[in-house]
C-alpha cells in the first residue's frame, strides 16, 4: 500500500485523466512549460491558496493582504535589480543549438552518477558547482563541464559556447503608437507590489512594527529550461509574505519563520520526512540570509519554499529611485529611553510557489493500492488521498438507485450540504465504481442513500482512506462532514 516516490509519470497521467492539470492549448499541441488547471485542479488550488491567506491573514493579527497588479512602472525593475541581476548562466550545444541552465545540466550529470552508485563522486560534483557558481566563476563551471565530459543530451557531443547570462524577465510594450512605446515588464516576483505599497498599507491600516503584508498572484520568468511538469514553469503563482522588522532584529525573525513555515507545510499532510532545509551557499543580490524548504519530489529534494532575510535592501532602492520617503517612525522606547524614530524597516520574506505546493500535495495524496479481499479475489484502486480540509468536493453523494425517490433524498440532501462545502452528486453506474472514481479525485466521503433511508432516515458513510462504511442519520451528514474538514 505504500506510496511509490518514482511514480511521476503515473502521478502526471493522472492529473489529465481526472481533471486536475491539462497541457496549455492542448488541441495546437501545447506550449512548453505553460499549463491550465482543470475543473478538480483549479478548486485544490483555490483551497491552497485560501488555506495560506488564511493562516497568514486571518491567524496573524499583524499580517494584511493586498493584491497589487501585474504590471508595475518599469522602474521598479530597476530598483529591485532584477534588470541588472535576474539572470541565469546558459550555456548552449554549438551541435543542436539547445540551450541549458548550466546548473541543470551539472545537476542532471551528477543525479545519472548517483543514479549508478557513484553517490560521492555526485557530491564532489555539485560541491564544486556550488563553489563556482557562488564566485560567478564561469571559467570553472566550464571546465567542470568539459573535464567531466558532460554532453548535450541531443547532439550527445561535448561541443559547447563560453557560458552567458540571460535575464529571464518577460518584456512587452505600454502603448500602442509607434514613438509612444514604453517597455514594461511581466513581474517575476510578486513581493515588489508589495514594497512600492509598503507605506500606503502602513498609514492606512495604522500598522505597527513588526507586521507583515501578503500577497498571491502570478508571476512570469522566462525559464530557458522549464521542465518536470508544474515544478518550473514560465507562468506559475506565488504565495508571498513580505515581514517589515526594526533593523537589528531581523535574525530572531528569520529563525522564527523558518521554523513557521516549516510547520504549517507540515500542518498541511505533508510528511515530515519528506522536508528539509537547505541554506543557501550563494546568496540572492538583497539577502543576508537565506534558506529554502525543500521537498522530496518524485524526482528528489527540490526547493519548495524559500525565506530570505533581504535586509533593508529593496526599500532603500525604492526610495532612492523614486525619490519618495520609505520610512517609519518608529515611537516605541529604546534602553536609552528614547524612541527608535524614523527608519527603513528590515524584511524577512516568506515565498512559496502554489503550483509547487500543488505538486507536492497530489505526489504525497497518490497511491497504487493493491489487496486480496476475503474470498482470496485480488482488487486495487488509484487513490488521491488529499486531506479533507483542501480535497476539491468534500463529499459524493450517490443515490443507490435512480428510482423509488431516492434521487429526490439525494438531491434534498445536496442542497442542504452544499450551502457548506463542495458537493459532488452522481447517479449512473455501480456504487463500487462511483467509489473508485471518487477515490481518483481525492473525495474523502461519500453517502449513499438506499431504500433503508426511507424506512428510518439513515444513509451508509464511506470513508475513502479506509474504505469503512457505516450507518448514520440522514440529519447528521452536513454536521459530521463539518466537524470532518474544519481545522
Ligand atoms: N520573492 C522571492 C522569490 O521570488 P524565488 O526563490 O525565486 O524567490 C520563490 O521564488 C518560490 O517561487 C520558489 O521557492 C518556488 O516555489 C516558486 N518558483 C520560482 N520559480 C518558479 C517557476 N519557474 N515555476 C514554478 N514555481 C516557481
Amino acid at each position: 500500500m505504500a506510496n511509490e516516490l518514482n511514480n511521476f509519470s503515473e502521478i502526471i497521467a493522472h492529473c489529465k485523466e481526472y481533471g486536475y492539470i491539462f497541457p496549455s492549448s492542448e488541441i495546437y499541441d501545447g506550449l512548453s512549460a505553460v499549463y491550465d488547471y482543470g475543473q478538480n485542479g483549479a478548486q485544490l488550488k483555490k483551497n491552497i491558496r485560501d488555506y495560506w491567506w488564511r493562516s497568514m491573514t486571518q491567524l496573524h493579527e499583524n499580517i494584511v493582504g493586498i493584491d497589487a497588479a501585474i504590471f508595475m512602472h518599469p522602474l521598479t525593475w530597476k530598483a529591485s535589480g532584477h534588470v541588472d541581476n535576474f539572470s541565469d548562466p546558459m550555456i548552449d550545444n554549438k551541435d543542436s543549438q539547445k540551450r541549458y541552465r548550466v546548473d541543470h545540466l551539472i545537476e542532471t550529470f551528477a543525479d545519472e552518477q548517483a543514479a549508478t552508485g557513484k553517490s560521492e563522486f555526485a557530491k564532489e560534483i555539485i560541491t564544486k558547482m556550488e563553489k563556482f557558481l557562488s564566485k560567478d566563476d564561469f571559467v570553472g563551471l566550464k571546465s567542470l563541464i568539459e573535464e567531466n565530459n558532460i554532453k548535450c543530451s541531443i547532439s550527445g557531443t561535448c561541443n559547447w559556447t563560453d557560458i552567458r547570462q540571460f535575464n529571464l524577465m518577460f518584456e512587452t510594450k505600454l502603448g500602442s503608437i509607434s514613438g509612444e512605446t514604453d517597455t514594461i515588464y511581466l513581474r517575476p516576483e510578486t513581493a515588489q507590489g508589495i514594497f512600492v505599497n509598503f507605506l500606503n498599507v502602513q498609514k492606512t491600516g495604522r500598522m505597527k512594527i513588526p507586521f507583515g503584508i501578503a500577497q498571491t498572484g502570478k508571476a512570469f520568468r522566462n525559464e530557458i529550461v522549464a521542465r518536470q511538469f508544474i515544478f518550473r514553469m514560465r507562468e506559475f503563482e506565488q504565495m508571498e509574505m513580505q515581514f517589515f522588522v526594526r533593523p537589528g532584529t531581523e535574525m530572531e525573525w528569520y529563525n522564527y519563520w523558518k521554523a513557521e513555515r516549516l510547520k504549517w507545510h507540515e500542518s498541511l499532510g505533508l510528511p515530515a520526512e519528506r522536508l528539509r532545509y537547505h541554506d543557501h551557499v550563494k546568496l540572492a543580490h538583497y539577502a543576508n540570509a537565506a534558506v529554502d524548504i525543500e521537498f522530496e519530489f518524485p524526482f528528489g529534494f527540490k526547493e519548495l519554499e524559500g525565506i530570505h532575510s533581504r535586509t533593508d535592501f529593496d526599500l532603500k532602492q525604492h526610495q532612492e529611485l523614486s525619490k519618495k520617503k520609505l520610512q517609519y517612525f518608529d515611537n516605541e522606547l529604546n534602553e536609552d529611553g528614547k524612541p527608535y524614530g524614523n527608519y527603513i524597516p528590515y524584511v524577512v520574506e516568506t515565498s512559496v510557489g502554489l503550483d509547487r505546493l500543488f505538486l507536492t500535495v497530489i505526489s504525497t495524496a497518490y497511491a497504487e493500492e493493491k489487496w486480496t479481499k476475503e474470498d482470496g479475489s485480488e482488487d486495487s484502486r488509484v487513490v488521491l488521498r488529499i486531506p479533507p480540509k483542501i480535497a476539491p468536493y468534500k463529499l459524493a453523494i450517490l443515490p443507490l438507485v435512480k428510482k423509488d425517490g431516492l434521487p429526490e433524498i439525494a438531491k434534498g440532501l445536496m442542497n442542504e450540504c452544499k450551502q457548506s462545502f463542495h458537493t459532488f452528486y452522481e447517479e449512473k453506474d455501480s456504487i463500487g465504481k462511483r467509489y473508485r472514481r471518487m477515490d481518483a479525485i481525492g473525495t474523502p466521503f461519500c453517502v449513499t442513500i438506499d431504500h433503508q433511508t426511507k424506512e428510518d432516515n439513515t444513509v451508509t458513510i464511506r470513508y475513502r482512506d479506509t474504505m469503512t462504511q457505516e450507518r448514520i442519520a440522514l440529519n447528521d451528514v452536513r454536521k459530521l462532514i463539518n466537524e470532518k474538514i474544519s481545522n
